[in-house]
């Protein structure tokens, strides 16, 4: 009896040390070991089991949470479900920031989702900022090629000492590598990961044309899937995370082109009315220049203006 119990403990302990080095390995964390509330606590529930968080936006309160650690560089991904409906001039992010503790000189990339007007879809907007240089915004803006808010998607920031890869679903969305001219606009301190959801009714969807309407709401997005694979920033300062994936593959690469030609809405390289001299990292790409210009004229209208 003894060696039986024994036998069926020891194949226990296999079983769970199997499963945590599974975890490890893929680096997949819950909400509870890896965030906490931010703001709107009342609206955040977590789920366990399923190591989730919803948090969700009505009348009484918007809400938010931030990674408990700080990170130098990684890659962080979640799982994420936007609310359903009519959901105009509402924002939902997943980005990293250190602006509490940085509040002049703040660095940020960000992943954020706009809300859709009847008959619109979600747009993701990306974009970073680093050194507190709020005053250029590097924004690009897409269409999805599904529903974000029939199921869960993966959206991941990859960010190294002179690159940030933005993913959809594994694919790689933007590539930006530094130029030396950025200096210090390229994110380069620890910075926490956040997730909330708010009322951006002024800019959020058709520039503020479309507000938030609360009968739609409340506004609920479902975070799963954590992961979060970056240096946990030890006190002293950044130091180096062995990354082998900051470079794209040529096949990463490809896949890349292909969604940018086909479902990005809007970029500040090609906005030469904004940014008549573009922005040093920008790489001129004719192919998205042209499909940008098939949608926006007006905002793109480069090789008229030019010469
Ligand atoms: C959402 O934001 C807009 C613009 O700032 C504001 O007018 C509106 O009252 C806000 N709605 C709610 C429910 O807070």
């Amino acid at each position: 009896m003894v060696g039986f119990l024994g036998a069926v403990v020891a194949a226990a302990i296999v079983l769970i040390s199997t499963s945590s080095i599974v975890l490890v390995e893929s680096s997949i964390t819950t909400f509870s070991k890896a965030f906490k509330p931010l703001y709107g606590e009342s609206n955040i529930v977590s789920y366990e089991d399923e190591g989730s968080v919803e948090i969700a936006m009505d009348e009484a309160t918007s809400s938010g949470f931030h990674s408990k650690e700080m990170y130098v560089q990684g890659y962080f991904e979640t799982s994420l479900r936007l609310p359903e409906s009519y959901t105009a001039g509402v924002v939902v992010t997943f980005y990293a920031s250190n602006n509490q503790k940085y509040p002049y000189r703040h660095d940020e990339i960000d992943l954020e989702f706009l809300g859709r007007a009847r008959g619109g879809t979600w747009s993701l907007q990306t974009n970073f900022y680093g050194g507190g240089h709020v005053e250029r915004g590097r924004e690009e803006r897409y269409d999805l090629w599904f529903d974000p808010s029939e199921d869960s998607h993966r959206y991941a920031i990859r960010w190294g000492p002179d690159r940030i890869t933005y993913y959809v679903d594994g694919v790689p969305i933007r590539h930006v590598a530094k130029a030396p001219a950025m200096r210090a606009e390229f994110p380069n301190k620890e910075m926490r990961l956040y997730g909330t959801i708010w009322n951006g009714s002024d800019w959020a969807t058709g520039g503020g044309r479309y507000k938030m309407d609360m009968s739609y709401g409340p506004f609920v997005a479902k975070y799963s899937g954590f992961v979060m694979n970056g240096c946990p920033f030890n006190g002293t300062g950044p130091r180096d995370c062995v990354d082998r994936g900051l470079t794209l593959t040529r096949e990463e690469r490809l896949k890349m082109n292909g969604f940018r030609r086909r479902w990005m809405t809007y970029s500040y390289c090609y906005d030469i009315k904004r940014y008549p001299l573009s922005l040093p990292e920008c790489v001129f790409n004719s192919r998205e220049l042209r499909h940008l210009q098939k949608l926006h004229p007006k905002t793109f209208g480069y090789s008229k203006n030019s010469n």
